[in-house]
C-alpha cells in the first residue's frame, strides 16, 4: 500500500508517517521548508522496510496542489492513502487578519486539499480500496479566540470530507480526526502559564502528543476502519465531545 501525508516533516505527519510505515505502508513525505527534518522522516520509513518518497510543495500557493499530485503520479501509479495534514495555525485577531491572510489560510486547509483529492482521484481509483483521511481541529467546532479564518477553514474541511465521503463511496472512505490541543511545534509559542492552562482544560490531564492523533489516523486509513465513512474521531483527551 502507498500513502501521501502532507506535512509530515514534523509533528503529526510525522508521527503518522512512521505509523504508516509500522504498519506496511509506503509513504511520499511531503514537506514546505523543513527539509533535513522531512528527510529523516524519510529515513526512519525506510528503515521501517518501507519505501519513502520526499516531496516539496508549498500548499498556501494555489499551484502547490497540482504540483505535489504531479510529483506523486509520476512515481506511483496507484495510492491507497491520502492524508491531508499539512498547515499552519497562525493566531491572529479577526480586525488584525488581512484579507491575502484569509486567503492563505483557506488555501492550505481547504483549497489545496480539494485540489490534491481532485489531481490524485485517477490514483486513488486504481488502489482496491482507498482511504482519505482530513486533519481539522476541536477549533472546527468551538471557534478560535484569535483564529476566525483558521477555525472557519477547519470547519469547511468538514463539510468537504462528508460531502466526499458520500460522492466517493463506496470504493473510497473519507474521514476527519479532529484533534485538541497537541504538544508540537505549533503550541511552541504557548507561555509556561498557558500550556498550565490548557492542560487544567483537558479532562485526561496532558496535552496530546502527535502519536496520540497518529494512532488515530492509522486507525482510519486502515482495512479496520472499513466501515467508517463521513466520521469524525475526535483525540482531545475529553476537552470536547460533539
Ligand atoms: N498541534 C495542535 O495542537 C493541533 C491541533 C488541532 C489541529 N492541528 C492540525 O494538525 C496539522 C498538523 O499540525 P502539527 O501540530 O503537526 O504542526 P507542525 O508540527 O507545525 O507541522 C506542520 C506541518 O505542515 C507543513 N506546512 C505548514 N505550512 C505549509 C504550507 N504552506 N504548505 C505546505 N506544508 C505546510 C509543515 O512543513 P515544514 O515544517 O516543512 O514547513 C509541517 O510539516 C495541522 O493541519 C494543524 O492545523 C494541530
Amino acid at each position: 500500500m502507498r500513502a501521501l501525508v502532507t506535512g509530515a516533516s514534523r509533528g503529526i505527519g510525522r508521527a503518522t508517517a512512521l505509523h504508516l510505515a509500522r504498519d506496511g505502508v509506503d509513504v511520499a513525505v511531503h514537506f514546505l521548508s523543513h527539509e533535513s527534518e522531512a528527510a529523516a522522516t524519510a529515513a526512519e520509513v525506510r528503515a521501517r522496510g518501507r519505501e519513502a518518497l520526499l516531496l516539496r510543495a508549498d500548499l498556501a500557493e494555489p499551484s502547490g496542489a497540482t504540483e505535489l499530485a504531479r510529483a506523486v503520479a509520476e512515481r506511483w501509479d496507484s495510492l491507497d492513502i491520502l492524508v491531508h495534514n499539512a498547515g499552519p495555525y497562525p493566531r491572529r485577531s479577526f480586525e488584525e487578519t488581512s484579507e491575502a491572510e484569509w486567503r492563505s489560510i483557506l488555501q492550505v486547509h481547504l483549497l489545496s486539499p480539494a485540489a490534491l483529492t481532485r489531481a490524485l482521484l485517477p490514483r486513488l481509483r486504481r488502489a482496491p480500496t482507498a482511504r482519505i483521511v482530513f486533519v481539522s481541529s476541536v477549533l472546527a467546532f468551538q471557534g478560535s479566540t484569535r483564529g476566525a479564518h483558521y477555525a472557519a477553514a477547519k470547519a469547511a474541511q468538514l463539510g468537504l470530507a462528508r460531502s466526499l465521503a458520500h460522492e466517493l463511496a463506496p470504493q473510497t472512505t473519507v474521514n476527519v480526526v479532529a484533534p485538541g490541543s497537541i504538544d508540537t511545534a505549533i503550541l511552541a509559542g504557548d507561555s509556561p502559564e498557558r500550556r498550565r492552562e490548557r492542560e487544567r482544560a483537558i479532562p485526561l490531564g496532558r496535552l496530546g502528543s502527535a502519536e496520540d492523533v497518529a494512532e488515530a489516523i492509522s486507525f482510519l486509513a486502515s482495512p479496520k476502519a472499513a466501515y467508517l465513512t463521513g466520521t469524525t474521531l475526535h483525540v482531545n483527551g475529553g476537552l470536547r465531545s460533539d
